[in-house]
């Protein structure tokens, strides 16, 4: 048993030009939590630490930054889990949090597990939480991105093969950069097999940008956690809510088995239950890195959904998919010095 911490930044399409800014962003976040675990912290507390790290990095889909409705405003969506106890913690539809995970953890601490909008914020005022304005929530970035009408190209998700991470002993850099270069020679054609084109149908291109953040850690108990955040996808139905703050879609923790902490196109991840399917198949005596691919190929294969997902099994191993061009992501785990970071 081993500390181990993994964050991502959102699945999706990404140009090579920002490819550095987002393994920079996962990296701080990660080496946030880790330094929660290393002083021996929780592994909640280390989750917490590094989605904030992430919320507040404008380059991210979650916090400030997110993307917008289609009436322009930001709603974010964020939840935890204590894999010790099973308490979860979530929010949904909050436009005046500007760190929704936060708010998730102070749900976590009371009888409820999720709550949205205008409730949740009175919750938040009532924990001693300060509300922003909804305006501090939205950059220039986004608010451009909006104004255009987040024409497809802009952060479009043109996912085109599932791709793996190869736990810690691989430069999964390497082989995601090589990925999406096969990635956008085959230009619209999906393949689905690890490293290997297997099929060929239409790629998704759907015009929306997967940002989500999310993290997943073990701390020196042995204790498991696992959160998310998000604003969504862009130019959202007002009040559409994702996988992120529903339990066992966009994130799911649970001593023994593991956490996992999804991205993608959300409902697809509801329909599947995805992050819980994970911890089954970690449950079913898969690797964590086989638990992964078998839960993104499964997103893949019966939904054809997009997206994917970080994962730690309960001795702190690292597992990693997607069927998406990018994952921005960054683990740490005990022996390395600093955090390993790809997309
Ligand atoms: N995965 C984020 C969302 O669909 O809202």
């Amino acid at each position: 048993m081993g500390l181990a911490l993994i964050v991502h930044g959102g699945a999706g399409a990404m140009s090579r030009d920002r490819y550095e800014a987002a393994r920079e962003g996962c990296r701080a976040a990660a080496v946030a939590g880790w330094r929660i675990l290393v002083q021996g912290g929780s592994a909640l507390d280390a989750v917490q630490a590094a989605i904030m790290a992430l919320e507040d990095n404008p380059g991210f889909n979650a916090g400030t930054g997110a993307v917008l409705t289609k009436d322009g405003r930001a709603q974010l969506d964020a939840g935890l889990m204590d894999g010790a106890t099973l308490d979860i913690g979530a929010v949904a539809g909050v436009e005046r949090i500007k760190n929704p995970i936060a708010l998730a953890r102070s749900v976590l601490a009371s009888p409820h597990v999720l709550l949205m909008g205008a409730g949740a914020e009175e919750f938040a005022v009532n924990a001693g939480m300060a509300l922003c304005e909804p305006g501090e929530l939205v950059t220039p970035a986004q608010y451009a991105r909006w104004q255009r009408g987040y024409a497809a190209g802009d952060d479009v998700n043109i996912g085109s093969q599932l791709d793996v991470g190869a736990g810690p002993h691989s430069n999964s850099n390497g082989k995601s950069e090589k990925a999406e270069k096969a990635g956008s020679a085959k230009n619209g054609r999906r393949s689905g097999k690890v490293g290997a084109q297997v099929d060929a149908q239409p790629v998704h291109v759907d015009g929306h940008k997967h940002g989500t953040v999310g993290a997943v850690a073990v701390d020196a108990a042995g204790h498991t956690a696992a959160g998310a955040s998000t604003g969504g996808i862009a130019a959202k139905h007002p009040g559409r809510i994702g996988d992120t703050p529903l339990p066992g879609c966009g994130f799911c923790a649970e001593d023994g088995l593991g956490g996992v902490s999804s991205t993608g196109h959300g409902e697809d991840f509801i329909r599947l239950l995805l992050a819980r399917r994970a911890l089954d198949f970690i449950a079913a005596g898969h690797s964590a890195q086989a638990a992964a691919i078998a839960a993104i190929r499964l997103l893949d294969t019966r939904v054809h959904g997009d997206g994917g997902l970080i994962l730690l099994d309960g001795a702190g191993r690292v597992g990693y998919a997607r069927n998406t061009q990018t994952m921005a992501h960054a683990f740490i785990i005990e022996g390395m010095d600093t955090p390993f970071a790809g997309v």
